[in-house]
C-alpha cells in the first residue's frame, strides 16, 4: 500500500485548529444531507439505548472528518478514543485499544485507508460480532485467545475512499461522503471562527475569505488568522471587504482558491496533453504527483468548479480551465456549462 503523506495545503491541526472546532451539530455548518443522516443514527441508537452504528467518513482534507467525530461523541454522550490507520501497527495495538473501549464509546480511526491488511483482517469480527481472536505465543505454544469486547462504534475517517476494502467498508452501517462548502457556508464558518477570535469582521470581509478557501474551512481558518493579522498592523483591525481582499493579495491567493497543484493539473492538461483525454496515470506523472491524490484531493474541487471533467477515456479540460490559464479555448473544448464559460 502506497506510504505518503496527502498534501492538505495548509497546517496540520494545532490549539488554533482545535479551538475553533464546533463541538455540536448545531454549530456545524453545511454538509446537511450527511449531518441529518448521522443525527438520525445517534438519535435512534440513544432511543434504544444502544450503541451507534460504525460510521465511515470520506472526504478530501479539511472538510470536517475529525470534527464530526467528535460532535459524535458529544452527541452520545459518551468518550471518543482516536487513533490513525498507520499507528496501529500491531494486532496488540488493536487488542490494547478495543479492550479498553467502555460500552456505547467511540474509537475513532483516522487514515483507515492506511490499516495493514492483517490489522483490518482482525477487525472485522471486532466490528461486527464485538470479538477478537488474538494468537498469543508463538511455536508449539501459539494459541488463539478470543476476547469479548464491548459494543463500541467505530467512526473511520479518509480521504481516500476508493482504497478502503469492500469487506471492511460493508461492515460500516453509514458511509457519509463530505463535498466542498460553497461560500456562504464558507461565510458562516468564518464569522463564527472570528467570533470565537474576537476579531472584528464585516460580512463582506468574511465572503472575501470564504470565495478564496477552497471550499474548505481549514483553508478558510487559516485565511482568517491572516487577514486578521493583516488587519491588525495595516489596518484599523476591522477585516472589511477591501482589507481582506489586499490581505489576501499579499499572500498571492488564488481568486479562485486554486492551489499550486491544482494549477499544475490543469495546465499539463492543456499544454501537455493537448487538453486531453488523458489518463490519470500519465497525468500523475507529468506533474510529480500520486494518481490517488490527484484523484481524491484536487480532482474533485476542479471537476465541481467545472474545470475539467472525467470521461471513459481520461480527463479533459474544459474552456474555463483555458480561461483561467488566460488562453483562448479551441473551437472543439467542451464548454464547462450552458454559458460557455
Ligand atoms: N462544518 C464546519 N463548521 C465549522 N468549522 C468547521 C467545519 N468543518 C470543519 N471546520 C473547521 O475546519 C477544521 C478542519 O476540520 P477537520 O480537522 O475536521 O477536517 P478533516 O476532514 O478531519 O481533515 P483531514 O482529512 O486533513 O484530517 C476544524 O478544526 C474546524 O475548525
Ligand atoms: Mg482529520
Amino acid at each position: 500500500m502506497a506510504d505518503f503523506a496527502i498534501p492538505s495545503g495548509d497546517t496540520p491541526d494545532s490549539a488554533f485548529d482545535i479551538s475553533l472546532r464546533p463541538p455540536l451539530f448545531d454549530e456545524f455548518t453545511g454538509q446537511e444531507k450527511a449531518v441529518e443522516r448521522i443525527q438520525l443514527l445517534v438519535e435512534a441508537a440513544k432511543q434504544r439505548g444502544e450503541a451507534l452504528q460504525h460510521i465511515l467518513l470520506s472526504g478530501p482534507p479539511g472538510l470536517g472528518k475529525t470534527t464530526l467525530a467528535y460532535i459524535i461523541g458529544n452527541a452520545m454522550e459518551t468518550e471518543v478514543k482516536t487513533t490513525s490507520g498507520p499507528m496501529i501497527e500491531k494486532a496488540g495495538d488493536l487488542a490494547g485499544l478495543l479492550t479498553n473501549m467502555e460500552r456505547g464509546g467511540v474509537l475513532f480511526i483516522d487514515e483507515i485507508h492506511r490499516l495493514q491488511p492483517t490489522i483490518e483482517e482482525y477487525l472485522y469480527p471486532a466490528m461486527e460480532d464485538f470479538k477478537l481472536d488474538i494468537v498469543i505465543d508463538q511455536g508449539p505454544s501459539a494459541r488463539s485467545v478470543r476476547l469479548n469486547l464491548a459494543r463500541f462504534t467505530l467512526v473511520g475517517a479518509t480521504t481516500r475512499s476508493g482504497m478502503i476494502s469492500a469487506p471492511l467498508r460493508s461492515r460500516f452501517g453509514m458511509t457519509c461522503r463530505l463535498d466542498y462548502y460553497d461560500a456562504e457556508h464558507l461565510q458562516k464558518i468564518v464569522l463564527r471562527s472570528a467570533g470565537l477570535l474576537n476579531a472584528a469582521i464585516e460580512p463582506d470581509g468574511a465572503l472575501e475569505i470564504a470565495r478564496r478557501s477552497r471550499g474548505t474551512p481549514r483553508i478558510a481558518n487559516n485565511l482568517l488568522r491572516w487577514v486578521r493579522d493583516y488587519a491588525q498592523v495595516r489596518s484599523s483591525g476591522l477585516i472589511t471587504g477591501p482589507v481582506a481582499q489586499q490581505a489576501l493579495a499579499m499572500l498571492e491567493i488564488d481568486e479562485d482558491g486554486f492551489d499550486e497543484m491544482d494549477k499544475r493539473i490543469i495546465e499539463a492538461l492543456i499544454s501537455l496533453f493537448n487538453g486531453g483525454p488523458v489518463g490519470v496515470n500519465s497525468l500523475a506523472v507529468a506533474i510529480g504527483e500520486e494518481p490517488g491524490t490527484i484523484e481524491e484531493v484536487h480532482e474533485p474541487y476542479l471537476i465541481m468548479n467545472g474545470y475539467i471533467k472525467r470521461t471513459p477515456q481520461g480527463r479533459v479540460a474544459l474552456t474555463r480551465s483555458y480561461r483561467k490559464l488566460g488562453m483562448e479555448p479551441p473551437r472543439n473544448a467542451p464548454q464547462s456549462d450552458l454559458f460557455g464559460q
